[in-house]
C-alpha cells in the first residue's frame, strides 16, 4: 500500500534523520521543506532569498510561497511509491492545503508521526550541530527559541487536527537513532 507520512516534531527533533532512515526501509520519497529552501538559498534563487530573511531569524517563511514549493516539489516526483513530508505542514493553513491537494490527486496521508523531546535537550543538539553546519538559526539560542516558539504557536495546533482525523501518533525521540527507527519502522508496519 502506498504509505504518505508526516514526520512531525519540534525543531531538532531528529525529523531529518529519522526521515532518511525511512526513506530507504519504505523506498519512500522525502521531502524536507527546510532542505529545500536551503538548497534555493545555496543557488541563489529569489525563493532562497526571501526565505533567508525568515529562517535566519527561526521565523516561519510565508505559508504561500511554502504550499507552492512543496506542491511542485510532490508534482515532480509523481512515480514515487509514497512520501515522507519532513517539517511540512507547519501551520493549520500548510496542513489544510496539503490535504487538500492530496485529495484531488487521490491520495491521503496514512499517518502524522511526533518525535518528541524536551526543549533543553533540542537546544543542545542544536547549538552542536550550529558549530560546524553553517545554519544561522543554530548559532544562537535566542533564534533557536524563536524557532520553539513558532512551533509552539502555529505548529502544535496541528496535532488536535491529526488526532480529529485519527491519524496521530508520537513516540519517544530520545535514545539512539538505531532505537527511534525501529520504532518508527514498528509504528508503520502497524498501519
Ligand atoms: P527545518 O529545516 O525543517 O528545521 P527544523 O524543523 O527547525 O529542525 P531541524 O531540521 O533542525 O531538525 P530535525 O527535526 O530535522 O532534526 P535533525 O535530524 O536535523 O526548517 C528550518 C527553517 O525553514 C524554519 O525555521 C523555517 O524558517 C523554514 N521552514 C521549513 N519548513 C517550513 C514550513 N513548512 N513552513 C514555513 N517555514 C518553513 O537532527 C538535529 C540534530 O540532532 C542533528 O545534529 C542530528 O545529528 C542530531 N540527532 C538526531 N537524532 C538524534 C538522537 N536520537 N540523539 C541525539 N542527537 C540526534
Ligand atoms: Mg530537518
Amino acid at each position: 500500500m502506498m504509505k504518505n507520512i508526516i514526520l512531525f516534531g519540534k525543531p531538532g527533533a531528529g525529523k531529518g534523520t529519522q526521515a532518511a532512515l525511512l526513506r530507504d526501509a519504505f523506498q519512500l520519497v522525502h521531502i524536507s521543506t527546510g532542505d529545500l529552501f536551503r538548497y534555493n538559498i545555496g543557488n541563489n534563487t529569489s525563493l532562497g532569498a526571501l526565505a533567508k530573511s525568515y529562517m535566519d531569524q527561526g521565523d516561519l517563511v510565508p505559508d504561500e510561497v511554502t504550499i507552492k514549493m512543496l506542491e511542485a516539489e510532490v508534482d515532480a516526483n509523481s512515480d514515487a511509491g509514497g512520501f515522507i513530508f519532513d517539517g511540512f505542514p507547519r501551520t493549520s493553513k500548510q496542513a489544510e492545503a496539503l490535504d487538500e491537494f492530496l485529495h484531488g490527486k487521490e491520495m491521503r496521508i496514512q499517518a502524522t508521526i511526533a518525535l518528541e523531546v524536551d526543549e533543553e535537550v533540542l537546544i543542545k543538539r542544536l547549538l552542536n550541530r550550529g558549530k560546524d553546519s553553517g545554519r544561522a538559526d543554530d548559532q544562537d539560542e535566542e533564534k533557536i527559541r524563536n524557532r520553539f516558539e513558532e512551533y509552539n504557536n502555529k505548529t502544535a495546533p496541528l496535532i488536535s487536527y491529526y488526532i480529529a482525523q485519527n491519524k496521530f501518533h508520537s513516540i519517544t525521540g530520545v535514545g539512539t537513532v538505531t532505537e527511534i527507527s525501529e520504532q518508527l519502522i514498528a509504528l508503520l508496519d502497524s498501519l
